[in-house]
């Protein structure tokens, strides 16, 4: 394999991603031990949710029955893909702890870093919030907003936008472009947009007062985290509490880099059919096993850079002891590439033949709500 250099920050992520490395470059603290109701979700036993910054005020808060939110974002370009459906279970998962929920649609983002029309962000956010709710999210107790449109509520609005207005003097052009490398004025000001989303949960007009917020996110967007916690802190005018983050393995695409809408071949789409999900698994997901049966009896397959093995454990195996057999099978040549695929194949239409249908229930809700907002 060919060792390219890795690019990760929240507009590109690119090359082989060195986890490891990130952790000290970005100086994140790996996850430890978790209370029980984390370990209960595969994400943390697993560590695929693998890092943090100051999760102990949120694991506190959670204890002392105290309030905390939760607050992401997604910027709605091109597909949803299965990538995506990692921070959604974060979103249920919170709010089914008791979080407030905060949600935002970035398409203030997608105008300016990806050059997208607020149309066509709205049209595709539709997809998104479909998957939202199919994945158990609850739209009447959770604050989901579009960057451009926050809130019908005037004193709502102006208190967000007047945030990161006022955000805007404690960041300094030296600290955006150590951050971000290239930066543009679009990027600076959906940076500081980014931050007003992560931190304005805590204003008077939203939850009152200060709170512990946590942020789920995928690590390329550390750099928005650590400039928000560094302004966040800066700005006297309010008594923020630090944000706290959580930060995500990146779902690998099918043939190997980082699962991207751009790239057809590299997702599997919750719209997906069967038909679709078998072609694209049988065709183009990467294998650890050998060249030939015989040989991959011999020698035992790789699950460590097995696609298909990755998916089952990041997301589509809930069984410890079952995926703890796979591996081992693989690894001795018991279980071919070809069983292995297929038994993701059935996994992977199993879990979508339940998705699609509650998608297609929460439809006409959901456009009442895009539309009204
Ligand atoms: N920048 C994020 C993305 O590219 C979207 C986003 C906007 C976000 N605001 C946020 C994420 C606040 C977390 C918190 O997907």
């Amino acid at each position: 394999m060919v060792k390219k250099g890795s690019v990760v920050n929240p507009w590109e992520v690119s090359g082989d991603i060195n986890y490891e490395k990130l952790i000290k470059e970005f100086g994140i603290e790996p996850l430890k031990e978790l209370p029980p109701v984390f370990n209960k979700e595969l994400e943390y036993r697993r560590k695929i949710i693998f890092a943090h910054r100051d999760i102990q005020r949120v694991l506190l808060a959670i204890r002392d029955k105290k309030p905390f939110g939760m607050m992401t974002g997604l910027m709605p370009t091109g597909k949803c893909h299965i990538g995506h459906l990692m921070i959604m279970k974060q979103m249920v998962f919170f709010q089914k702890l008791g979080a407030r929920v905060y949600i935002a649609v970035a398409d203030i983002e997608a105008y300016n870093a990806r050059g997208q029309s607020l149309e066509d962000s709205r049209k595709i956010a539709e997809d998104y919030i479909l998957n939202y709710v199919a994945m158990g999210l609850d739209l009447n107790k959770c604050d989901l907003y579009f960057q451009s449109d926050r809130s019908k509520d005037a004193e709502k609005a102006n208190a967000y936008y007047r945030l990161q207005n006022l955000l805007a003097r404690y960041a300094t052009f030296n600290e955006f472009k150590a951050v971000y490398g290239d930066i543009s004025p679009g990027k600076m000001l959906s940076a500081l947009l980014q931050a007003a989303d992560m931190l304005h949960a805590q204003l008077p007009e939203f939850e009152g007062k200060p709170l512990p917020v946590i942020v789920p996110v995928g690590i390329d967007q550390d750099p928005h985290l650590r400039l928000a916690r560094d302004i966040s802190q800066k700005i006297k005018d309010f008594n923020f509490t630090q944000l706290s983050s959580i930060y995500t393995l990146f779902m690998p695409g099918l043939s190997g880099g980082k699962m991207s809408a751009s790239i057809p071949t590299s997702y599997i789409a919750p719209i997906d059919t069967p038909k679709e999900v078998e072609m694209k698994i049988k065709k183009y997901a990467f294998s650890g096993g050998q060249a030939t049966l015989e040989e991959h009896r011999a020698k035992g397959g790789n699950p460590d850079v097995d696609v298909s093995f990755q998916y089952l454990r990041m997301m589509f195996e809930e069984d410890d002891a079952k995926l703890a057999k796979i591996e081992a099978d693989y690894r001795s040549g018991k279980l071919t590439t070809g069983e292995l695929k297929q038994y993701l194949i059935d996994k992977i239409n199993k879990f979508l033949a339940k998705h699609q249908e509650k998608r297609e229930k929460a439809k006409g809700m959901v456009e009442k709500f895009i539309y009204k907002i």
